[in-house]
């Protein structure tokens, strides 16, 4: 096999060819030509093996796609018997249903628009960690496995959380997320927040359902984005009694506001995973990453 990575994120590409009994990734030149384009070439045959790329489309996320599709496309004109692209943060996953057709029309379908071009590009299989909504998946024609954070996760938080824990979802859309994860805690009780989103990327907290006074909550969501979600919800358990508030995310996508709300004081901490490579400048003291590979 040979494992190549995008620009994306090397560090978690490293990790799984290290799991992998794997010295080093397989080689490869990327580079950008002087008008943005992007340029990839396999340095090595790839002819009759079976090829795994890893790349999360995200940051800048057109950047890193175009660099996965170029990377699918050389490895099947280089004759290599498999492609299977790995994508452990699926970018555009939020643009996932045609909503509402008299508030909402003209939209565009990203999420199946990405998949349309991974599988046209090439790609005979794909590998997505914690995709935003399980319906994605159906919007390929190759063979996907959906693998899950969680068990890294939650391996954390019964070594390193209080026990009092009552786990919450942030939205109603992440019911069954934190549900599973609350199974896994032990069984811990489940607070649910009504969250409305009027705006892109504005989120505000309506109803908190559930008992958080006096006890460690413990938000779980698939990601961060620009924090409000995860801020407002804080706020919410704060004022509803909670002694302290613990956030845990698989992706830690961190975009605008989100390392000031992270950072703020709010959280206890923060736990994250390497699905994303957080630069060294948005790590903050609160931060924790766990390694999934
Ligand atoms: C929404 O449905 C997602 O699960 C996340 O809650 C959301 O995308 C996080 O975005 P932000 O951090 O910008 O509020």
């Amino acid at each position: 096999i040979r494992i190549y990575s995008g620009s994306s994120n090397t560090e978690l590409a490293s990790e799984v060819a290290k799991y992998l009994g794997k010295p080093e990734l397989s080689p490869i030149m990327r580079k950008r030509f002087s008008d943005g384009e992007i340029y990839v070439r396999l340095e090595e045959s790839v002819r009759g093996c079976s090829v795994f790329l890893l790349q999360s489309t995200c940051y800048p996320a057109n950047d890193h796609l175009i660099e996965l599709l170029l990377m699918i496309d050389a490895c099947r004109r280089a004759h290599a018997s498999q492609v299977t692209a790995v994508l452990p943060y699926y970018g555009y996953a939020r643009a996932d249903r045609l909503v509402d057709p008299d508030t909402k029309r003209r939209e565009a379908l990203a999420s199946k628009l990405v998949a349309n071009m991974i599988c046209e590009a090439g790609a005979d299989r794909v590998i997505v960690m914690d995709i935003h909504s399980p319906q994605t998946c159906g919007f390929f024609d190759i063979p996907l496995d959906h693998i899950f954070a969680s068990p890294c996760l939650v391996e954390y938080l019964l070594k390193n959380c209080p026990s009092d824990m009552v786990v919450v979802a942030p939205d109603v859309g992440g019911v069954a997320r934190a549900r599973a994860f609350a199974k896994q805690l032990n069984d811990a009780p489940l607070a649910i927040i009504d969250k409305r989103r009027e705006q892109h990327n504005i989120a505000k907290v309506l109803n908190l359902i559930g008992d958080v006074r006096g006890r460690t909550a413990v938000l779980v969501d698939d990601m961060i984005d620009t924090g409000g979600t995860i801020a407002e919800a804080a706020k919410s358990l704060r004022e509803n009694g909670a002694k302290r508030v613990f956030a845990v995310a698989t992706h830690a996508v961190f975009s605008g506001a989100a390392i000031e709300r992270l950072s703020s004081g709010v959280f206890e901490e923060v736990i994250v995973t390497n699905t994303i490579q957080v630069p060294k400048e948005k790590r903050f003291p609160q931060l924790r990453i766990v390694n999934v590979a």
